[in-house]
């Protein structure tokens, strides 16, 4: 074989080998895949807020048809071809919020926190609808990245922001050790049926 082919060969096989280990070791949160399991019932809508290449929204548009993935990076595109998810790409940290009047009946949120639009992230759970939200949380700068305070939950943080019309379902924060050693904050709850007037 020619020697030029040969290296071309040898780099494109490793690309493809590192890319495919890349996958793989992205799978969803097994905490996220466990919640969305125990909604059982089919549901209209669903975004997932920062979807990166759409770990959760994959798993999303096993329970729900209308998935819509937002993440402002467009070279994300390429994981959602030919999928019946949309991705839409707009910048979610806007002076300005982008997604006014939208409404989900199930909205996600893996590895992203943006405090200024943390309450509009909540406004965008419709009547009966769940937000599901797990990122990481104050302490986990001992184990790693990510470290800067701007992108870590304080205990409780989510639960102080709900309003009334939230029924808290499940409120975690601590270390865990899966997939890796990191501080965790878990946050599942129902927006009620009928809002109050
Ligand atoms: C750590 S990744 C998490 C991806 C995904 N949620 C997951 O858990 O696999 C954070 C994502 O937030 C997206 N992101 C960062 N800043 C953003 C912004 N201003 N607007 C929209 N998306 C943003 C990044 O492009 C990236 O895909």
């Amino acid at each position: 074989m020619d020697r030029g082919l040969y290296c071309w060969w040898v780099v494109n096989l490793l690309v493809v080998r590192v890319t495919a280990k890349i996958h793989r070791s992205s799978g969803p949160s097994e905490w996220i895949a466990k919640k969305l399991n125990s909604l059982g019932r089919p549901f209209g809508r669903a975004v997932d807020i920062a979807s990166g290449a759409g770990r959760h929204s994959f798993l999303l548009s096993e329970l729900v048809s209308d998935v819509t993935a937002i993440d402002n990076n467009p070279e994300l595109s390429k994981y959602f071809k030919e999928t019946r998810i949309n991705l839409v790409c707009i910048d979610l940290e806007q002076p300005t919020w982008p997604l006014n009047d939208h409404f989900y009946d199930i909205v996600l949120v893996s590895n992203y926190l943006y405090r200024p639009h943390l309450t509009n992230t909540f406004e965008l759970v419709g009547p009966g609808g769940f937000l599901v939200y797990e990122t990481f949380g104050e302490g986990n700068e001992r184990f790693g990245k990510p470290s800067d305070p701007n992108f870590l939950l304080k205990p409780g943080e989510l639960r102080k922001l709900a309003s009334d019309e939230f029924v808290v379902i499940e409120d975690f924060f601590g270390e865990v050790g899966r997939p890796q050693v990191a501080v965790k904050s878990r946050f599942f709850a129902r927006r009620m049926e009928h809002l109050s007037e």
